[in-house]
């Protein structure tokens, strides 16, 4: 297989590879796919303002976050079910994320212990806990992340208190969530999927107490959130709709992201997600006050194009689009990406 030149035959690889049920799971969205839409509407009808006659030589795209250097402010999105997209999916998305020392986020519902993750890990990793369970299962799953020092942060999903109707698993007779899995997968489900139905932020309160690493909450969508947030000590805020997978009509997240940022005010590092897969929406994302943006679906298509090889070759991709993105808006540091480098336009 030579190697992947753009996103868009990564994209096509992995629905050419990818039974349809298993393509449906990872890019539908919920109900009638409004909010999966609109982040990406959302993302086309912002332009970079184009600036010329600046020495773009050099550009650094290095950023920290949470205590780690990473080469690129793009980091992987959390995906649960990898092994359906390449054999050990998971264990793949580990091993490709961090060729480069990039940062990939590992999914509370994997069903690869996160100890087998750590070890096929060539970079940082970011842990999203699903409270999907009572308080001593969610202690023992922390110990165990604990345990592993390629682990640089822990995330609390907030927005799947009740899980999304994707109309499209619906349609296909698919349910990821109840599927019967044909090969034998090393780690259990999670006990109990409902229990996040009673989260409130008496359990930030306790988790905080709990979780020995930089804690973030992922799925903040409102100013109002963010700001209870920080009241309760968060050290990031991920905002997210789950990439349009579980509210249908949530606010696209680049939309909302202002919002957040302004509350925030540089106080923490700020993640955003949903609908991000080029450099260029790297560059917006960051514009608009974000300090990572991180890409689900785009790294399932680099999974399931080509497993390890598929993600390192997709993060290249971005990296070399976000590059080019800085350079032709005249731009050479990330730190320099503000607000008014973005305009509203027309829709592409
Ligand atoms: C989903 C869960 C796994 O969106 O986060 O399918």
């Amino acid at each position: 297989m030579g190697e992947f030149r753009t996103m868009g035959e990564l994209e096509r690889m992995a629905q050419y590879r990818l039974p349809k049920h298993v393509w449906d799971y990872a890019n539908g969205g919920a109900g009638s796919e409004a909010t999966l839409r609109r982040n990406r509407a959302a993302l086309a009808r912002l332009a970079i303002e184009q600036r010329v006659l600046v020495d773009v030589r050099n550009i650094d795209l290095s950023v920290d976050f949470l205590g780690v250097r990473l080469p690129m402010p793009a980091i992987v999105a959390p995906m649960g079910g990898l092994f359906r997209f390449w054999p050990q999916g998971e264990l793949e998305m580990a091993r490709g994320a961090g060729r480069d020392g990039c940062m990939a986020t590992v999914s509370g519902v994997c069903r690869w212990p996160v100890e087998q993750v750590a070890e096929a890990a060539t970079g940082p990793l970011l842990f999203q806990l699903y409270h999907n369970g009572p308080r001593e299962w969610v202690q023992a799953k922390l110990e165990r992340v604990h345990s592993c020092p390629v682990y640089k942060a822990v995330c609390l999903t907030v927005d799947v208190p009740l899980y999304g109707r994707r109309d499209r698993d619906l349609d296909n007779r698919y349910g990821a969530r109840a599927s019967e899995e044909t090969q034998e997968l090393p780690e259990p489900k999670p006990p109990d999927p409902e229990y996040p139905a009673q989260l409130t932020w008496a359990d930030v309160d306790w988790l905080r107490q709990h979780v020995r690493l930089p804690f973030g909450l992922k799925g903040i969508l409102s100013a109002a959130d963010a700001r209870i947030a920080l009241d309760h000590g968060v050290d990031f805020i991920w905002v997210s709709n789950h990439g349009g997978r579980q509210l249908d009509s949530a606010r696209a997240t680049v939309e909302a992201l202002p919002d957040v940022a302004e509350v925030v005010a540089g106080r923490v590092p700020i993640v955003v997600d949903g609908g991000f897969t080029r450099g260029s929406d790297v560059v917006k994302g960051l514009a608009l006050g974000a300090t990572v943006v991180a890409m689900g679906k785009a790294a399932s298509w680099g999974l399931a194009a080509g497993g390890a090889d598929g993600i390192a070759a997709m993060l290249r991709i971005i990296r070399e689009e976000t590059r080019l993105a800085m350079g032709l808006s005249g731009h050479t540091s990330m730190r320099e990406l503000t607000p008014d480098v973005v305009r509203t336009a027309g829709a592409a």
